[in-house]
């Protein structure tokens, strides 16, 4: 599969089995997320794996997270992000989101189903955590095996807006 095809294959699952995912390959997304690029590769990203029934449910009390058997809480971490000088910018959104891009698309071709998370309640997540202040939840991902369905890859020619109202070449 071409990163084309991984990328027109992903969807949000939100109906997971009762069935955990491998270490093999949780250590696979895991590299993919050690790999993404930061800006000034200062990697100001802390990946909390939660996999334990008990801290599942912590995280549910923060936001929906469709019963998955694992969930990858991607906090970004303040102390260490590069700010844009002009403006004052920190990357750390960005840098958090590029983990959970890389990680979203590697758990595809493993065949896994993902549904990133951004609908929780922070301050849940940082007080059943006990995160630290530097660090804020930024992405939750979502895991696990899906019910075997696949959706259409040629779907988004239905549910993204035509490539010419995403794109300009040169003039807007
Ligand atoms: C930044 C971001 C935040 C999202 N937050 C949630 C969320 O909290 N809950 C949810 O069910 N889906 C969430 N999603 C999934 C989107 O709703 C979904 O990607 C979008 O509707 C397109 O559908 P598709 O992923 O099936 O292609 C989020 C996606 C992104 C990129």
């Amino acid at each position: 599969m071409t990163l084309l095809d991984i990328a027109k294959k992903r969807y949000s699952v939100r109906k997971y089995q009762d069935k955990p995912v491998e270490q093999e390959k949780l250590e696979k997304i895991l590299t993919s997320a050690h790999v993404a690029p930061t800006a000034a590769n200062l990697q100001p990203v802390k990946l909390l794996v939660v996999q334990d029934k008990e801290r599942l449910k912590s995280i549910a009390k923060a936001g929906n997270i469709y019963n998955a058997p694992l969930a990858i809480i991607v906090c970004a971490d303040h102390s260490k992000a590069w700010t844009r000088p002009y403006d004052s910018k920190q990357t750390t959104d960005i840098d958090a989101s590029i983990l959970t891009d890389h990680m979203m698309l590697q758990a595809t071709e493993l065949g896994l189903g993902t549904v990133w998370v951004c609908f929780f309640k922070p301050d849940v997540i940082k007080d059943e955590f006990q995160l630290p202040d530097n660090l804020e939840p930024i992405n939750i991902l979502a895991i696990g095996y899906g019910n075997d369905t696949t959706e259409n890859s040629e779907r988004h020619l239905k549910t993204r807006i035509p490539m010419k109202e995403l794109v300009s070449y040169d003039y807007l």
